[in-house]
């Protein structure tokens, strides 16, 4: 009976979700600009404490640690909103405070060379604020490699070209722990024959990602366990839930559907 009432809920969440993206046809969805591409704003508590909400900028992170550092190391989740950070947290070396502390990066508040207090609130409280930011990001992508979408910056090949270096190990929050070796990369056929196969990085995903990031939540490691289509990546799911938000867009068909058809 148990079994049944698991199947039945499985079958129900399975139809929900492919009926779900439907409400998003017929529009054409917003396309955020490039120095915004990959900002999440965060606002559990802000607003209702007379503090703007806070922006948090992909770019500016990703282009000084991996991914894996911040999603399994700090734990926030990658989801917008869904750490839950409080300013108190911060304070005490948690989330943005493993960083903003004055040693990493600039903490909430400094004294200036002249002995004055500097207060950084807003840097971060920054939704609907005029600020003055210190990283500013045309500055930062001209020296960039560029690419079609997202923010416009080929990031695999500015980490291969050593125009950036990340961190993947934050003194007093992470932990040494040993390689585990990288299965390989493989083929992901699409079940629609005319379009072209998909070759899968694990080296390339796994050097921002590590392996946490992808396995076991996002999909199984064994190969062909979780069927998936075109439609959920397009809804944010799988390769998806990195590639729309994050990482390169959904848009740019042929840089998954790479291999050539003759
Ligand atoms: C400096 C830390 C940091 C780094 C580095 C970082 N992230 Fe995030 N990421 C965050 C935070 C913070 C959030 C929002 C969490 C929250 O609001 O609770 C987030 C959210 C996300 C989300 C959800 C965004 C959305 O709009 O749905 C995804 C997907 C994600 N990150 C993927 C990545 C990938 C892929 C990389 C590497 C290319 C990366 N992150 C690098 C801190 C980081
Ligand atoms: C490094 C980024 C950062 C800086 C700098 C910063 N905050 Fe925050 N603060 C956050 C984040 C992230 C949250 C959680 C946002 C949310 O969910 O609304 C937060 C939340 C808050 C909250 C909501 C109450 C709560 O329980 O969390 C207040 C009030 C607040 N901050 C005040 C301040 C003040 C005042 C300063 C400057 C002295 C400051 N913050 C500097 C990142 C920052
Ligand atoms: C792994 C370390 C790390 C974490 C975690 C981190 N940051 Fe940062 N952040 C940095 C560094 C390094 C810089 C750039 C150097 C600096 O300005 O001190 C930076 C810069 C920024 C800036 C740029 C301000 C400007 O004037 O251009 C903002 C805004 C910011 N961080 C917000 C956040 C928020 C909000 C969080 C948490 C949700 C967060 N950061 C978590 C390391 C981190
Ligand atoms: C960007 C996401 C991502 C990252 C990061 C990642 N994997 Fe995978 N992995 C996948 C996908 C996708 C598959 C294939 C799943 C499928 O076909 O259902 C897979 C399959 C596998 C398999 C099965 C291979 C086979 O031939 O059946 C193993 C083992 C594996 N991964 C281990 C790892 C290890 C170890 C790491 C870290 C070094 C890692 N993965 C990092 C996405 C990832
Ligand atoms: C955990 C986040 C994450 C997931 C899940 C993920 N990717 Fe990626 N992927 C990235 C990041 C980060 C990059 C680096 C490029 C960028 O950020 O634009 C990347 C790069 C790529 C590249 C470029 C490789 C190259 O040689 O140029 C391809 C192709 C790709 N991903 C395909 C996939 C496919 C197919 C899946 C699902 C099976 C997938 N990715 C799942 C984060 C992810
Ligand atoms: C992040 C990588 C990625 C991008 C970008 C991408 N695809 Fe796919 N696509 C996949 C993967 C992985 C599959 C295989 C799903 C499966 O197992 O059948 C797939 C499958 C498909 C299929 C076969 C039907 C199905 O659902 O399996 C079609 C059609 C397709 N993609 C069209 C597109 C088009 C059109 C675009 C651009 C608008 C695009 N794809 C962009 C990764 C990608």
């Amino acid at each position: 009976m148990k079994k049944l009432l698991a199947t039945v809920l499985a079958l129900a969440v399975l139809l929900f979700s492919n009926f779900a993206p439907a409400a998003d046809f017929g529009l054409k969805k917003k396309r955020p600009k490039p120095n915004e591409f990959g900002n999440v704003v965060i606002n559990n508590f802000s607003s209702k404490q007379n503090q703007a909400p806070v922006v948090f900028k992909h770019w500016l992170h990703r282009a000084r640690y991996t991914c894996r550092l911040c999603h399994v190391d700090i734990g926030f989740a990658m989801q917008p909103g869904g750490t839950m950070i409080h300013e108190d947290d911060n304070r005490n070396g948690l989330y943005c405070g493993s960083c903003h502390n004055g040693k990493e990066a600039f903490a909430p508040e400094a004294t200036s060379l002249t002995g004055k207090k500097v207060s950084n609130c807003l840097r971060c409280h920054s939704q609907g604020k005029e600020v003055d930011f210190q990283v500013d990001f045309y500055e930062f992508q001209k020296k960039m490699p560029r690419e079609r979408f997202g923010n416009g910056i080929d990031w695999l090949k500015a980490e291969e070209d050593k125009l950036i270096t990340l961190k993947d190990y934050l003194e007093g929050v992470s932990i040494k722990r040993s390689k585990i070796p990288e299965p390989g990369e493989f083929g992901l056929k699409p079940t629609e024959k005319n379009m072209p196969e998909i070759i899968f990085s694990h080296t390339k995903h796994a050097k921002w990602n590590g392996c946490e990031l992808c396995h076991p939540e996002i999909f199984p490691v064994k190969r062909g366990e979780q069927p998936y289509t075109m439609q959920e990546l397009f809804a944010g799911k799988y390769c998806g839930l990195c590639h729309d938000s994050v990482a390169f867009p959904n848009l740019d068909c042929q840089r998954c559907h790479t291999k050539l058809v003759y």
